[in-house]
């Protein structure tokens, strides 16, 4: 919006006349005060709203997130796997390995519950039934059905889980314990389940 400033030429001027000879006396123009344009005012008076507004909005998400984070769903640790009779004597069983992380391995005394993680560094390893050992994809380790390590960089064997009965006579399965080899672990009788 312009201003309406009166130009100079455009102020009425008093005119004197002295002996003859006309005097123009000037006077100075008047102040004008400047008035606020106000679609500008209103216009940053709606700027400055929407950035409370996206502030607070930002930080109500952020407290939302406090309070209800990612969580991360992990499967039970405990779980109950059956009944002995559902697994084969010599068998590996691998029906809890993507959903447990546990290999279930019957002999003829009983079962024990094998660990998926490599004790490399911690890759999954694939059962080769024909050549009857686990290999580890990653860094090529070997380990036997009882889960000893006997070739690649694994540094010891598998690890074996805690397993019993359950009250209802199923095989139940506890990750909370583990036993390892190397330790003397696996002659805890918590360790293998005689059937
Ligand atoms: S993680 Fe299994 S061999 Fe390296």
């Amino acid at each position: 919006m312009t201003e309406n400033v009166p130009n100079r030429s455009e102020i009425e001027v008093p005119i004197e006349e002295t002996k003859g000879e006309t005097v123009v006396k000037t006077e100075p123009p008047k102040p004008v005060k400047k008035q606020v344009d106000r679609r500008s005012f209103f216009s940053w008076m709606g700027l400055a709203w929407l950035s409370f507004t996206a502030a607070t909005l930002g930080m109500a998400a952020a407290i939302g997130r406090f309070f209800f984070p990612n969580v991360l769903f992990e499967p039970p640790l405990t779980f109950k796997a059956g009944y002995p009779e559902d697994y084969i004597i010599g068998a590996v069983d691998e029906r809890f390995k993507e959903s447990f992380g546990v290999w279930l391995v019957r002999n003829s005394e009983g079962i024990f519950a094998l660990s998926t993680v490599c004790t490399h560094l911690g890759c999954t390893p694939n059962w080769l039934g024909a050549e009857a050992k686990f290999k580890c994809p990653c860094h090529g380790s070997g380990f036997y059905k009882t889960g000893i390590n006997f070739e690649g960089p694994a540094p010891r064997p598998l690890e074996r889980y805690m397993i019993s009965y359950a009250e209802d006579g199923q095989i139940l399965v506890d990750k909370n314990r583990k036993f390892q080899y190397e330790k003397g672990q696996w002659k805890d009788p918590d360790s293998f389940l005689k059937v």
